[in-house]
């Protein structure tokens, strides 16, 4: 009979809650679930750069890893220098890293994204390198639909113009085509996270929903799916865009559809600058046939705060600027601080599941791959996790090595030139770890293997 593993000391060493619960839940309540550690690397070191949120750093602490936390980002050379040293980077937006910074990153096991954007990460070299990568895409939902609302009031009431007036100290007390909102129909354009959250907000405003969408999607409240985008257009009085960038997207409001728009309605577009063509919406908004527009997101943005947004950026940018009733704002539908904190919370429960439980759901990279939560009664279990290239014969291979053990579960998935399987095994010792480590790590295909106890 074997000896059971002996789980390493992590001075912080809990159970997991809820919110924390390594995989699938348990339908038990007497089952508790068994906190698991990576065997081979006790101590994990984290690097967090770009001033990513205390509460992401005092969750990586609380799980007993090494965190160290930088307010800027690092240049290539200094992540060459650095990395070797951490099993975990954590960036924002700012921070590339790029395959030469993989190659030198010869710890790294995970990078975090506290943002919601990944292309800042050469990914097919990251995975290549056996590096999930995991982001927060869908933190600033409720950001975006509450801009939304907002510029909803704003645009009926014309209310940039009059606070701009004032603020020029010109008293300008109208109510000509001011109107309210309740009573009037939204017509949302994509119903996915940001689509739906705001029909339940505009419904509690007495506004009518309409929404139009590729997919059939159960409406909620009393909003109405309607059979296509041109319908839509001609029963909205607010037209609202909610659609990713794709090529069936791009200028998918152009003149034919602004034509479509019922005279005096109003267009908002916080999801991709090219969404819209932009010189079409101008020659409506100058015909009058449109009444307004809010616009965060543009064709071309700055790459950062101060720089100029003008012609030479976008060629109609002044022209757009100097008509009235159109809210311009700097891409900033997701920007608060609860959405920021929201994403430091996701990206830091996404790294410690994988560092401690190998789980890659939500990676961008990766094949999505989880197990079953083994249970604290469970001493002698082991996980291992492979990262290996896929191609025929692995899977035999690793099967060959595990034969002497009991498999308990066992899951794996490929995506492009990777693959990545998990299995729970029981009746090992310490010293067959090591053992079992070798023969994984020896076959041809092997990227990375690791083992969590
Ligand atoms: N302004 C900002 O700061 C900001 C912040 C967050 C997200 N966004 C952008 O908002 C957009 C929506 O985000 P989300 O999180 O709701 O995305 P989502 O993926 O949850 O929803 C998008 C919806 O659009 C639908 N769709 C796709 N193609 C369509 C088409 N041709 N016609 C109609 N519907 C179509 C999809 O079926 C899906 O239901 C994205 O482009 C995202 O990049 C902007």
């Amino acid at each position: 009979m074997s000896q059971p593993i002996a789980i390493p000391q992590n001075p912080n060493n809990h159970v997991v809650g809820p919110s924390m619960s390594p995989s699938s839940p348990f339908s038990s309540p007497q089952m508790k679930v068994k906190v698991l550690h990576p065997v081979e690397n006790v101590h994990l070191r984290l690097l967090l750069l770009e001033n990513i949120s205390q509460d992401a750093v005092a969750a990586f602490r609380a799980q007993g890893f090494h965190v160290d936390h930088h307010a800027k980002a690092m240049s290539e050379d200094e992540l060459i220098q650095a990395l070797p040293a951490y099993h975990a980077i954590g960036i924002r937006s700012k921070t590339k890293i790029t395959a030469r910074v993989i190659k030198a990153a010869t710890k790294l096991l995970v990078i975090g994204c506290f943002c919601i954007g990944t292309n800042q990460v050469d990914l097919p070299a990251a995975a290549q390198a056996g590096i999930p990568v995991f982001n927060s895409p869908f933190s600033n939902s409720r950001s975006v639909a509450e801009l939304v609302m907002g510029e909803l009031v704003a645009l009926s009431r014309q209310l940039f113009d009059r606070a701009h007036e004032l603020r020029n100290g010109i008293w300008n007390k109208q109510s000509k085509n001011c109107w309210e909102v309740r009573g009037k129909t939204l017509g949302i354009v994509g119903y996915g996270h940001i689509g739906s959250q705001l029909s339940v907000l505009a419904e509690a405003f007495g506004i009518r929903v309409v929404f139009y969408d590729v997919l059939n999607i159960m409406a909620l409240g009393s909003a109405r799916q309607v059979e296509s985008l041109d319908v839509l257009l001609a029963e909205a009085d607010f037209v609202t865009l909610h659609v990713p960038e794709l090529p069936e997207t791009i200028n998918m409001i152009s003149t034919a559809q602004l034509t479509l728009m019922k005279k005096g309605s109003y267009l908002i577009n916080n999801s991709r600058g090219r969404v819209v063509d932009i010189p079409a919406l101008i020659d409506s908004l100058k015909s009058k046939h449109l009444a307004g527009a809010a616009i965060d997101v543009f064709p071309a943005e700055p790459g950062s705060n101060g720089a100029p947004f003008d012609d030479q950026l976008n060629e109609w940018s002044s022209t757009l600027r100097a008509i009235p009733n159109v809210i311009l704002t700097p891409h900033i539908g997701g920007s608060t601080e609860e959405a920021q904190r929201l994403i430091g919370e996701e990206v830091a429960q996404s790294l410690t599941r994988y560092l401690d439980y190998g789980s890659t759901v939500g990676a961008v990279n990766f094949p999505e791959v989880d197990l079953r939560a083994m249970t604290q009664d469970q001493s002698d279990h082991i996980r291992v996790c492979h990262v290996h290239k896929n191609q025929p014969g692995v899977l035999k291979a690793v099967n060959e090595a595990l034969s002497p053990y009991n498999v308990e579960k066992q899951y794996s998935d490929s995506k492009g030139e990777v693959a990545y399987l998990m299995a729970d095994i029981s009746d090992v010792s310490i010293e067959e770890v090591t053992k079992l480590r070798e023969l994984i790590s020896a076959t041809s295909a092997n990227i990375l293997t690791r083992f969590l106890a």
